[in-house]
């Protein structure tokens, strides 16, 4: 966790495309958890573009239509950031004790953070505890630039909720995978989150991350090639991407299109395991995980499954999540299923507190 304690958070995922809402508790008797409350308001593309808030006033309004709709009663919400603003390193040093990391992390941060050091929100962990006899310690450094920050902040609170944490991305990405399966040591697993204008990918050993990327690469791209190639509207070529009919056009005609989008994806997905393979000592990519509303991109899975010889599965955030079906329908959370599982990672935030 980046900023703050947390008890009982309400998890908020501000994308670019909707506003995720999911509030969970702790299943009695065993390490699951139940579902309270679960929403999604969309956004029009120019309310968020490319991680910025262009429209306050709007995401705001989607916030407070997230909790009334829903009747949310919490205030206390877990929020994230990605994107450029964000840097996760994996950092060798010197070990020292406690106090002294404290106080010399700002100084070590700045030689691998990209920003200046006051621009930032700093956050530490100190991943081998204990002395691995070496005169070093690894230790998962965090840089969130402030100024991205307090623009996701402000929405909250200006719609009348309190972010106690804040998160990023990739962290609330792993949390829903390691609560949902079980990962073998031996297994490497590339989790890959597609949204709308951002995609996420997380490597992990087990259920140790070791590598985290963010790409400005996401399902905007297929709609803005079939806006161009068709000459439709945005609402159009969504319509058309996910395989809805629209009168007039036939999906045959959108096929192509999405076929060299996805090439392109894999063309960045390909740079970032190539460079993951070239820092770490991890040969091979076992599986990939993939979630984000992208992810149901027509032929997606079989694509990246044949271009870099692993399985891919479906992420399900809710495996380990039961709910009543009388409260919550089960039509409406398998479709929002591959959009949630940041705001899922989030929600969970308050046992996990480090
Ligand atoms: N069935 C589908 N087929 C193809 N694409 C889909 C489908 N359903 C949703 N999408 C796409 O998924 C994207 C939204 O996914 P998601 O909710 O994960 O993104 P986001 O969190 O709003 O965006 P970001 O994280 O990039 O800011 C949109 O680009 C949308 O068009
Ligand atoms: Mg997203």
């Amino acid at each position: 966790m980046l900023f703050g304690k947390s008890k009982g958070l309400i998890g908020l995922d501000v994308g670019s495309s909707s506003i995720k809402l999911v509030e969970l508790k702790p299943h009695k008797g065993d390490s699951k958890w139940k579902l309270v409350n679960i929403g999604l308001v969309s956004l029009s593309p120019e309310v968020i573009v490319d991680g910025s808030i262009m429209d306050a006033t709007m995401v705001v309004d989607a916030i407070a239509q997230l909790f009334g709709e829903n009747k949310v009663k919490g205030g206390d919400v877990a929020i994230s950031v990605s994107g450029h603003s964000v840097i996760i390193k994996k950092i060798t040093m010197a070990y020292m004790a406690e106090e002294e990391l404290a106080e010399s992390i700002r100084w070590e941060a700045e030689s691998y953070i990209p920003f200046d050091i006051d621009d930032v929100n700093l956050d530490y962990q100190v991943l081998d505890e204990a002395d691995r006899g070496d005169g070093n310690m690894d230790v998962l450094l965090v840089a969130a630039k402030k100024e991205k920050v307090s623009e996701y902040v402000s929405v909250v609170q200006q719609a009348g909720k309190t972010p106690v944490v804040v998160d990023v991305d990739s962290f609330a990405l792993q949390n829903s995978l390691t609560a949902n399966y079980e990962l073998s040591d031996l297994q490497v697993t590339a989790l890959i989150n597609i949204g709308a204008s951002v995609m996420n990918i997380n490597i992990m050993q087990g259920n140790n991350p070791i590598f985290w990327r963010d790409i400005s690469f996401g399902g905007n791209i297929y709609t803005d090639a079939i806006q161009k190639d068709l000459g439709v509207d945005f609402d159009t070529a969504e319509q058309l991407k996910r395989g809805e009919s629209v009168e007039g056009f036939d999906f045959e005609r959108v096929i192509p299109i999405i076929k060299s989008v996805t090439v392109d994806l894999g063309v960045e997905v390909q740079k970032t395991f190539d460079f993951f393979k070239a820092t770490t000592s991890a040969e091979k990519i076992n599986r990939i995980m993939m979630t984000g509303g992208s992810s149901k991109i027509l032929n997606l899975d079989e694509f990246l499954s044949e271009r870099f010889e692993a399985p891919v599965e479906m992420l399900n955030p809710f495996q380990n999540i039961t709910y009543s079906e009388k409260q919550f329908n089960p039509e409406l959370i398998h479709e929002i299923k591959a959009s949630a599982a940041i705001a899922v990672g989030l929600a969970m935030r308050r046992a996990n507190d480090k």
